[in-house]
């Protein structure tokens, strides 16, 4: 087992990585501040660990509460949220009640805010059983739910105890899944890492094939470039964090206006970064070369790099309403090279529409 550890004034925490771990419910125990959980999963994940997971923790002497939620980024709603407060209130869960969140990112956004909201606040620990939970959406501490106008538009800043990211859940991911999370890994290459995007061009057949050895190497390294991030801009305010939105701004665009779930959230966000990636070499900033090296990544990595044609004006209104909008105007992350990534407004219209239209189906 590894553990990469994220530093935060007060609330540091590990993250442990390796094979089997979800069997070790000692890794789990040893953070609760009482030997009661309440741990929230998915229907699809239920079958397949839930049992694994409360039996060890029962074996531990913790006293579990269960609650199931439907499958699918359409559940990361007010209502999947409600039905965990019920349960909570039902049960009686209290202040010193650890959430567990056993899944990937639906879960885990969804879980966390929960805790973050019950009682003004409860612990809570992250399973991610995703590659892009374990790489992205466990570390860090943003929680949040689905408006329907606008991805993860409600939520909190809120840091889990410790993240427990079992390799070996993976075995049974769909391949479209594995997909998913390599749009995160790659991300962190070309925003800040340019030597793991040269391991990540060498290596990108091994990971899509779940060799074990490659893919532990991108979730450790994952997790390190996401740790120093987040210790060094918590809470998105000076700029820093923001650069993790990469691909985003056009991901969450085709997320919403394709209806959630339709499109996969790292499929979006592949695609997302490939139209970043052109509006960058329209503007003259990120060589022609280096895009085409970025798509053939993306496209290697079995995610689309062609989006979805919404059209222009109703990409413009979709990004609109998201997070980084400050003073009315929307925020993109632009690249200036492979490995450096920059915050900024001030795109000219002409550079959006050309990326656009290179980038979608009808393009
Ligand atoms: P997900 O949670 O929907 O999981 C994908 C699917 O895989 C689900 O059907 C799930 O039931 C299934 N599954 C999970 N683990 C499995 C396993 N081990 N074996 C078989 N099936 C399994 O999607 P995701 O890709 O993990 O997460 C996407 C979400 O994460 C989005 O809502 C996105 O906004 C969010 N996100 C949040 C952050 C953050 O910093 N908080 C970062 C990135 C993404
Ligand atoms: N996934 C973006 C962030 O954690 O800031």
């Amino acid at each position: 087992m590894q553990t990469v550890e994220v530093t935060l004034d007060g609330r540091s925490y590990p993250i442990y990585i390796g094979e089997r771990l979800l069997n070790q419910a000692e890794l789990i125990a040893r953070h609760l501040p009482q030997k009661r959980a309440a741990l929230i999963t998915d229907t699809t994940l239920a079958p397949l660990y839930l049992d694994k997971v409360v039996e060890g923790l029962q074996k531990a002497g913790v006293t579990v509460t269960q609650l199931i939620i439907p499958a699918g980024e359409q559940h990361k709603s007010w209502q999947s949220l409600n039905s965990v407060f019920d349960t909570l209130i039902r049960h009686r869960c209290e202040r010193k009640t650890a959430l567990i969140a056993l899944g990937g990112g639906v879960i885990g956004d969804l879980t966390g805010f929960a805790a973050a909201t019950y009682l003004r606040g409860v612990p809570f620990i992250q399973i991610p059983t995703t590659l892009l939970a374990q790489v992205d959406s466990s570390v860090g501490g943003k929680t949040a739910i689905n408006h329907p106008r606008g991805k993860n538009m409600i939520g909190a800043f809120y840091q889990p105890l410790a993240v427990i990211a079992d390799m070996s859940a993976l075995s049974t991911l769909p391949a479209r899944e594995i997909s998913a999370g390599l749009a995160e890994i790659i991300k962190y290459g070309l925003i800040g890492d340019v030597e793991f995007f040269e391991w990540l061009d060498q290596n990108m057949e091994a990971l899509v094939a779940r060799d074990g050895t490659a893919l532990a190497h991108a979730v450790k390294r994952s997790c390190e470039n996401k740790a120093k991030v987040v210790a060094a801009d918590e809470r998105e305010e000076t700029g820093e964090r923001a650069l993790l939105n990469f691909g985003h701004t056009f991901g969450h665009a085709i997320e919403t206006g394709l209806g959630y779930g339709a499109w996969l959230h790292g499929e979006a966000v592949g695609a997302g970064m490939v139209i970043a990636a052109r509006v960058s070499c329209a503007m003259g900033l990120l060589k022609q070369a280096d895009v085409e090296r970025i798509i053939k990544v993306v496209a290697r990595a079995g995610l689309p790099v062609v989006a979805p044609d919404l059209g222009f004006e109703q990409y413009m209104s979709l990004m609109g309403i998201d997070k980084k909008v400050e003073g009315g105007k929307i925020r993109f992350i632009l690249l200036r090279s492979i490995g450096t990534a920059f915050m900024t407004a001030d795109v000219p219209q002409s550079a959006l529409k050309q990326a656009l239209a290179e980038s979608t189906v009808n393009g």
